[in-house]
């Protein structure tokens, strides 16, 4: 049996998946009329697997579905690449015969052969030409991919993950050019949809005024995952294939613990499944939790490390400081700097860095870390496995006065 807590890999399409009702209903009711959408969230609160939700629901509709991932697309020729190669997986056999032929008509030359052995004629085609610029090529295949809905009779979405890695191909600002000035001339049965995880450079490329595609999508963000549905998602998967009754105050601190984070709370609840599902035995329950938790801290921890290596350790020391208080309200002050060793100036550096990492969030309360794992994981920084235990006993105990 396998669990149903999928972790470490996108959830596909009919893959136990947590709620997101409501921004699917958004994405789905955008699609109906064509607007673009751009997702964003921070890593691992599940963009790519509700991308799975929407396109898997768009497909039941009879729609059909591009899908590029350019989280490895390092070029403007890959890139243009790939989507030639889904464009062309997307066309029915027919209809690609349809379009070699036409090609044929304007840019390749038809040659006719006959099988020696089975007498029957076969058309092959030669380029005459050398290639045409990845530029001129982009334009080509994004032009026949928004003629796709016109010519399949069926609307389509073409869904870019990893959509900001398209300013590192070059001269960023022209590719979306491009993209922009085919994509307006769409069909209102063709729905561009965009996702990132760099949510500065996103923000800048759809909000900012002076950028190709300025207001030409509807920004969403996702966030974390509610309690209570979390909550029931979680209890329910167990009662459904392991007939265990989890206790509510597992699920509930688990959601407290690392603060409604997607990719925490399936883990633990995908260790905790292993453990239990050789015995099946809830009497060390909070045992077997609180170890499983622990461990995932660890392992989170030295995820950390590596996507941090390259920030500046004054700048480091710093998020530790606001890790541990929570949140500081006053990040600007002297009283502040002092508590972390540094002069003010030093300070406002270390928070433009961290800022330029996405790593804290900032509101008139003051200022805290954005990601709740990494907040977690700071601050257990030191600390015994004993008194990681015990941190947790007391946040069980808390909860279970709650539920
Ligand atoms: N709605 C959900 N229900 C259950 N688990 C989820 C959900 N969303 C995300 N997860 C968990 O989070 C993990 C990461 O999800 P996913 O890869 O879709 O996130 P992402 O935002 O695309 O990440 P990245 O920024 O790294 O590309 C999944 O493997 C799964 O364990
Ligand atoms: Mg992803």
């Amino acid at each position: 049996m396998r669990s149903p807590f999928i972790t470490q890999r996108v959830i596909s399409y009919g893959e136990p998946f947590c709620d997101r009702e409501e921004e699917i209903g958004k994405i789905l009711e955008s699609a109906s009329r064509g607007e673009a959408v751009c997702l964003l969230s921070l890593r691992r609160y599940g963009k790519s697997s509700l991308m799975n939700q929407v396109l898997g629901k768009l497909r039941r509709q009879n729609w059909v579905t591009l899908q590029l991932d350019l989280m490895n697309i390092f070029s403007l020729d890959a890139f243009v690449e790939r989507l030639e190669a889904e464009y062309a997986s997307a066309l029915s056999y027919t209809e690609r015969v349809w379009t070699r032929a036409r090609e044929a008509a304007t840019g390749m030359r038809p040659r006719m052969e006959v099988d020696p052995l089975s007498g029957k004629p076969s058309v092959t085609i030669d380029l005459l030409g050398p290639q045409s610029s990845a530029e001129s090529r982009l334009l080509n295949v994004l032009r026949a991919v928004i003629a796709l809905p016109e010519k399949t009779g069926a609307p389509v979405c073409l869904a870019m993950d990893e959509f900001q890695q398209i300013a590192s191909f070059g001269p960023g600002s022209q590719i979306e050019g491009v993209i922009r000035s085919v994509f307006q001339y769409r069909p209102d049965t063709f729905f561009p949809f965009f996702l990132g995880s760099r949510r500065h450079a996103l923000r800048l490329m759809f909000e900012n005024e002076s950028a190709p595609f300025y207001r030409s999508a509807r920004v969403l963000s996702l966030g974390p995952l509610p309690a209570a549905a979390f909550e029931i998602f979680m209890v329910d998967q167990f009662k459904k294939t392991l007939d265990l009754d989890i206790p509510d105050r597992i699920a509930a601190a688990t959601h407290r613990l690392f603060g409604g984070h997607p990719h925490a709370m399936n883990r633990t609840a995908s260790y905790l499944w292993t453990s239990l599902c050789g015995n099946r035995d809830l009497s060390s329950v909070v045992e077997l939790w609180k170890n499983r938790v622990i461990e995932i801290i660890q392992e989170e921890s030295g995820y950390y490390e590596v996507v941090s290596q390259n920030i500046a350790r004054y700048a480091m020391n710093v998020l530790h400081r606001i890790a541990v208080a929570g949140i500081v309200h006053e990040p600007y002050s002297a009283a502040f700097a002092k508590s972390c060793g540094l002069t003010p100036g030093q300070i406002q550096n270390a928070l433009r860095i961290l800022r330029k990492e996405e790593k804290v969030a900032e509101d008139e309360q003051g200022i805290s870390l954005l990601d709740p794992i990494e907040a977690i994981c700071l601050r257990m920084i030191g600390a015994s496995d004993e008194a990681g235990r015990e941190a947790l006993g007391r946040l069980l105990e808390e909860i279970a006065v709650m539920v």
